[in-house]
């Protein structure tokens, strides 16, 4: 997506450690009106399938999806990361290692909000080694959901988690796919 790209280009911060720091428009700060045209571009790529639900990861991935889900017109579950009070009855969990943090941590769906009824397209901001995703996808099969595919705003391709999971049949769009960057310059897959 071209119009997502520019905006990397322009406002993106390359940081230590392989992160890409975008948090005037995506990351803190959010740009609702690129996240509208995000939308329609994975409306586009996901047409043809009859999506009934969209499930993402908090906390950044949650404004994405729920705009994204605006073009679906469907409702969007989020993934909790930490026990909450609110969250009872039974649950489908799964863990998350986190490189960027270095530990893993639980992520919890309540087994209300998703079912071998629903057809499943995951959103998130940013796929890297791919455990958020993985963890994701793990909860939607214990579901028994279909998962129809993933939608991705900004996949690092040089960290190979994207590519990994498409070689399993796992179908991934990415609006922005990263093969190599460094402190001045960044490179776009075709
Ligand atoms: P992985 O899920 O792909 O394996 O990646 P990893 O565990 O390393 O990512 C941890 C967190 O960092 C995730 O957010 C992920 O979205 C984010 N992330 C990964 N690479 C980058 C990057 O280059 N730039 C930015 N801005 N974020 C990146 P999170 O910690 O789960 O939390 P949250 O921010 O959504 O709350
Ligand atoms: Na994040
Ligand atoms: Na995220």
């Amino acid at each position: 997506m071209e119009q997502l790209k520019q905006r990397i280009l322009t406002e993106g911060r390359v940081k230590s450690g392989n992160v890409l720091k975008v948090d005037s428009f995506l990351n803190h700060q959010m740009d609702i009106h690129l996240f509208d045209e995000m939308g329609k571009a994975f409306k586009e790529r996901y047409k043809e399938d009859e999506i009934t639900k969209i499930v993402t990861i908090e906390a950044s991935g949650i404004g994405i999806a729920c705009i994204v889900a605006r073009h679906f017109n469907v409702p969007v579950v989020f993934a909790k990361k930490s026990e909450s009070r609110n969250l009872d009855g039974d649950l489908y969990t799964s863990p998350i290692y986190s490189f960027t943090h270095q530990k893993e941590y639980m992520v919890r769906v309540s087994k209300k909000f998703l079912s071998a009824e629903d057809k499943v397209l995951v959103i998130d901001d940013f796929l890297a080694n791919g455990k958020a995703l993985i963890g994701l996808l793990d909860i939607i099969k214990q579901s028994g959901a279909t998962l129809v595919g993933a939608g991705i705003a900004i996949e690092k391709g040089f960290q190979g988690g994207g590519d990994a999971l498409r070689e399993q049949g796992i179908r991934i769009e990415s609006l922005a796919i990263i093969d190599e960057m460094g402190e001045d310059f960044i490179k776009f897959r075709d």
